[in-house]
């Protein structure tokens, strides 16, 4: 079935205001967004129109219990026009994972795919071209149904914007592992991408950023003894040649780009394992040398290398390697997102 979907146009673009060469991340938008209401027990029908400020009551329950989630994605274009996306169906079935563990009614597949390709459509001239740059999509969930009840609201609104950006970090990476906060706990919303999953983050980040770090890797709440994940992105951790990464639970993402990674360094020769990675092994490797890279994974961080560590009052710097797995595996993942290789896995939209 295909979704019917209204557009308004903007009456004049802001693209020409764009410098696509010096792109940001995440805070100049496209033109337009899709909408979509669940009210009545439904969903209504999704539109196309201007990016513009939407109106909510201040009794909207988003802004009382938080319900509200959200996806992060990207689209690119190769030499002839044509728009790519990588695995979206995975976004939506994991919007909707996380929908249901927040109460919000989950979105039609049809309406998620068909809109977003129709929005991507209107808005291709937003789609980057140049190397490092795509367009990145936020589809996000959230309660605009009223009241100081605290319960589930009883309407939602499903939002998809996008914004042409450039690279998530800026510059090396530095990371702390964190002892004393928690980002997840088990029975928690760690998996799903709850917005508040990442409010919590900000002020362990903050203490972490005025320390001279960038990032915290968190570590499981209960014993602060093992590395799960660094809240924008998934971890992996080179020892000797293996690359090793935690395995999901309730406290860690299932991240679209840490399984996609996971095979095709396992189809390529590279020795995996899903396990639990102690920071003691961590500090260990790093201390005898057989730590050889750690790199952060994620649709906005693609893959992003770990410079350096801090673990209590100690620092660790990360060797520089002359071939490292993350320069090998990003370019074999970018190459298949853009169309620059072949997609054995059919992965490519
Ligand atoms: C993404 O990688 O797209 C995310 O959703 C993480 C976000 C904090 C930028």
């Amino acid at each position: 079935m295909t979704t019917s979907i209204a557009i308004e146009r903007v009456e004049t673009s802001k693209i020409t205001a764009v410098d696509f060469d010096n792109l940001p991340f995440g805070s100049v938008y496209s033109d337009h967004m899709l909408t979509c209401d669940f009210v009545n027990g439904k969903w209504q029908a999704p539109k196309i129109e201007p990016f513009a400020p939407i109106s909510l009551a201040p009794s909207a329950k988003i802004f009382h219990y938080g319900q509200s989630i959200f996806e992060g994605m990207k689209a690119y274009k190769d030499a002839d026009n044509n728009i790519m996306l990588f695995r979206p169906l995975d976004n939506c079935k994991r919007l909707n994972k996380s929908a249901q563990r927040l109460v919000i009614p989950e979105i039609p597949e049809e309406i998620f795919m068909d809109g977003l390709k129709a929005l991507l459509e209107v808005d291709s001239d937003w789609i980057p071209t140049n190397d490092g740059s795509s367009l990145y999509i936020r589809p996000f969930m959230f309660a605009s149904g009223n009241g100081f009840h605290a319960s589930p609201a009883d309407a939602y609104k499903f939002i998809i914007c996008t914004a042409p950006s450039g690279a998530y970090f800026g510059g090396k990476v530095k990371v702390l592992i964190e002892e004393k906060y928690a980002r997840a706990a088990n029975g928690g919303v760690g998996y799903a991408k709850a917005g508040g999953n990442y409010a919590a983050q900000f002020y362990p980040t903050q203490l972490a950023i005025e320390k001279g770090f960038n990032q915290v890797i968190w570590t499981d709440d209960n014993t602060h003894q093992f590395i799960e994940e660094a809240g924008a992105m998934n971890i992996f951790v080179r020892i000797n040649d293996t690359l090793i990464t935690s395995p999901t639970s309730d406290r860690i993402l299932d991240g679209i780009t840490r399984k996609s990674i996971l095979q095709i360094a396992e189809d390529n020769g590279i020795e995996t394992e899903v396990r639990k990675i102690s920071v003691g092994e961590v500090v260990e490797a790093a201390k005898n040398g057989s730590l050889k890279e750690m790199f952060g994974a994620g649709t906005a961080a693609v893959i992003s290398p770990i410079a350096g560590f801090g673990h209590k009052e100690d620092e660790f710097e990360l060797p520089v390697l002359e071939k490292p797995y993350a320069t090998i595996l990003k370019k074999m993942i970018t190459d298949i997102q853009t169309n620059k290789a072949e997609d054995p896995y059919g992965w490519r939209v």
